[in-house]
């Protein structure tokens, strides 16, 4: 097992394991810093990027294109009585105009998580009939030889309603359901009786919050090139699940899914957006009646009308506590809105679950529908809205006891997971408060809410802690192709959002393979490669990471069978090998050694190829996993106008092993940094009247620019987690968890107002 200490000064080889984490705790984690893992890389496509050679979903053109442009509709609810194509198909360059009348008559999309490998964010059926079921629904597809021609002969649709006003939220709380489950947990459950040990505790705040609906805003519009070719259907997309997107338009033009080919290699941002949405059918069944390929690119306003959004909340959070601080009741409640056709609702209350040791404990969930986009995944679905309400509870009860509010979340630490009762794989929070209030200058708060004043600005400080679940999907597998040079090509249907997942995953590969970066390349991004993924739940370089642990077992398996009877390798077993310099070594005598080109040469192979897939996701079943994190963040607010600005944040994670420190850095800053628009500036306008969004656009709807991001520090504990491929938690969500209420706390503490709905606007503290 020594084969892996970095100490060791003999030549260290990479255990082929076999280990998954069914079947307990990785034996060899614990000295698996190794090679280039948590040494910082840059971003292997970052120049390529750069230079503008990667290809987006809209800068394919094929032989014959069209551009498609949609008509929205204006109202929300009702019936089109009368759509009036003809100046729209008189119109320069006009193709085809489709509506619901010459629409192909298509089964509706399956909704993700319904099926194995649906990914659409609706169940509703895509323009098949003249029901209207939200403000912004296509109505019509033109298709033109240009752009600017579609667009504008879009403008020339005139459709005329029968329309019922829509029900405001207010009306729709008369109607209220019980969602399904909340990511795998059920959406309401009581440990005790929180009710009656809220009101018997000595000391307790019950307060409620509200977050606004946030719109996607990825900086790559939504798109999709396409073309049919026979019953084949070719798709460039920007999409966070290629193989997802195959099989759902597959059911929708009833084809095999074998027959949907999808790439999507670069995607600029997705964040839970970039799913399955109406327009890559409509443009599938556009480019079926035209015969001819076709670019459907939503206008910045289009993904605001077409693609899902974030639900509001309206939580209510209440906790009793004895005045050591002990919690006797945990209550988090509240409700969130969805449509008839989707499912998700934001599961906000799942921190409250598994965040704090409490003597009884009551969540409940409840959904309000209403005719508008759907409710989708957004960035840290529910965590990022459901920690704002928890944490700055937390920071209420710590006020009025006179508590530090990082020792009143140390003091209520759990040992056990305080619903299922079931250990924490690892769970470092803590040493990550701990470490973080030391690197921000905690000790420096001041403790008297407006007490801290330069000039105008009143000088305050807040914390908060994140969290956001382990997952790791099923259905993941890898194919490697060891050739003669002794070079690597993995091929997983993963997507590159931006966030690095190639180079980590190539630093995964090189490291198991013993084989410098240049030797290895990791295709993605194509429906073709093995296995099923999905690049959301921050789960992507888990699932992937576990696929290729596999298809390196099974590589070196094969190549084992190759061996013949002269080489240093012969009569070892696949345990007794390890990886080094480009070739296999005995583990427990590493200069008997051969590198991949002479296994290959020997075997009279140019090349060798295997498939695998990975353990089933069990690690799960008996063991609460989460990442956690401890944000600081200190503010300024302007006494006389309300402004709000920060000054700095430090992040403190404990998410297992950091693979890549470097794209890890960026992931966790980009995360804080959306975080800091969640606390004081993202909130899509809404008309109740309407049910209309009112600011669909960059100019109107707020999201921090460079002027508003402060000093961001990040750092980790870096403590692996024994019961993950590489020992690797989440990164991707867990960012933004958290620092909604640690801006909230900090403007409490600079200026004694207690603000408990998102966003925290200037007119709010005047
Ligand atoms: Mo994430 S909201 O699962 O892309």
């Amino acid at each position: 097992m020594s084969q892996r200490d970095q100490d060791s000064d003999a030549p260290v080889g990479v255990a082929t394991e076999d280990w998954t984490p069914n079947d307990g705790p990785d034996p060899l984690i614990r000295r698996a810093k190794h090679g280039l893992i948590g040494t910082p890389v840059s971003r292997l496509d970052g120049a390529f990027k750069v230079a503008g050679e990667a290809r987006f979903a809209a800068e394919f053109v094929p032989e014959g294109m069209l551009y498609a442009a949609l008509a929205h509709s204006t109202i929300a609810t009702g019936r089109i009585t009368d759509i009036d194509t003809s100046a729209a198909e008189a119109a320069p360059g006009v193709s085809l105009v489709m509506t619901y009348r010459n629409a192909p008559r298509m089964p509706a999309p399956a909704l993700f998580m319904t099926q194995p490998k649906g990914v659409a964010g609706s169940s509703l059926p895509v323009m098949q009939d003249d029901s209207i079921h939200w403000s912004g629904e296509p109505i019509a597809v033109v298709l033109a030889d240009t752009q600017e021609q579609a667009t504008h002969a879009a403008s020339l649709v005139r459709a005329r309603y029968d329309s019922q006003p829509p029900q405001s939220l207010d009306e729709a709380k008369a109607d209220l359901e019980v969602p399904g489950n909340l990511a795998g947990e059920p959406p309401e459950l009581e440990i005790g009786d929180a009710e009656a040990a809220l009101a018997a505790a000595p000391h307790s705040v019950d307060e409620r919050y509200s977050t606004p609906r946030h719109s996607h805003n990825a900086i790559e519009l939504h798109t999709v090139t396409l073309a049919w070719d026979d019953d084949d259907l070719y798709l460039h997309d920007a999409s966070q699940s290629v193989t997802g997107t195959a099989w759902t338009i597959a059911q929708c033009f009833e084809i095999d899914e074998t027959q949907v080919h999808v790439t999507s290699p670069y995607v600029g941002g997705g964040f839970g957006g970039k799913t399955l949405w109406s327009h890559h059918i409509l443009a599938a069944a556009a480019a079926r009646i035209a015969e001819r390929p076709v670019r459907l690119t939503l206008s910045r306003e289009g993904v605001y009308r077409i693609v899902g959004w974030r639900s509001p909340t309206e939580q209510r959070v209440a906790i009793g506590a004895q005045a050591d601080g002990r919690f006797d009741a945990i209550i988090h409640t509240g409700l969130s809105v969805r449509t008839a056709h989707n499912a998700l609702a934001e599961p906000f209350s799942l921190p409250a679950r598994h965040l704090y040791a409490t003597g009884s404990l009551k969540v409940t969930q409840r959904v309000a529908k209403l005719p508008t986009v759907a409710n989708t995944f957004m960035r840290a679905p529910g965590e990022a809205v459901g920690s704002f309400g928890l944490e700055s509870a937390i920071d209420e009860l710590a006020e009025l006891l006179g508590m530090d509010p990082v020792e009143l979340r140390i003091r209520n630490e759990p040992q056990r997971d305080p619903v299922s009762g079931e250990p924490f794989s690892e769970r470092n929070l803590v040493k990550a408060y701990r470490d973080g209030a030391e690197r921000f200058g905690w000790a420096e708060r001041p403790e008297r809410p407006g007490s801290r004043r330069d000039g105008e600005w009143l000088i305050g400080m807040g914390c908060a802690t994140g969290m956001f679940p382990y997952f790791r999907f099923g259905g993941a597998a890898a194919r490697i192709t060891l050739n003669r040079v002794g070079h690597a090509t993995v091929e997983v249907p993963a997507l590159e959002m931006g966030m690095g997942t190639v180079t980590t995953q190539s630093l995964i590969t090189a490291d198991r393979l013993g084989l410098p970066l240049e030797r290895v390349t990791v295709a993605h991004g194509d429906s073709a490669f093995p296995g099923v993924m999905l690049a959301g739940g921050s789960a992507q370089t888990a699932s992937v990471a576990g696929a290729i642990i596999a298809a390196h077992h099974a590589l070196v398996t094969e190549l084992l069978a190759l061996v013949g009877d002269d080489s240093p390798l012969t009569g070892l077993t696949v345990e007794e090998i390890g990886s080094r310099d480009g070739g296999l070594c005995d583990l427990a005598d590493p200069q008997r050694w051969e590198s991949y080109t002479s296994l290959l040469e020997r075997a009279g192979r140019d090349e060798l190829t295997v498939v695998a897939s990975a353990a089933e996701p069990k690690e799960r079943e008996a063991r609460s996993m989460q990442s956690y994190g401890a944000v600081f963040c200190e503010v300024r607010v302007n006494a006389i106008t309300g402004e709000t600005r920060v000054e700095r944040v430090v992040g403190s994670y404990d998410c297992g092993r950091i693979l890549n420190p470097k794209t890890a850095l960026s992931q966790f800053r980009g995360g804080i940094i959306m975080g800091l628009g969640l606390a004081l500036m993202e909130e899509t306008q809404f008309d109740e009247r309407t049910a209309r969004i009112m600011n669909p656009s960059l100019s109107e709807y707020h999201m921090p620019v460079h002027m508003d991001v402060p000093r961001i520090e990040v750092i980790w504990t870096d403590i692996p987690d024994p019961y993950t491929p590489m020992g690797a938690r989440g990164i991707g969500e867990i960012g933004i968890v958290g620092v909604g209420a640690a801006v909230a706390n900090a403007v409490y503490n600079a200026t004694g107002r207690r603000v408990r709905d998102l966003p925290i606007t200037l007119d709010k503290l005047l």
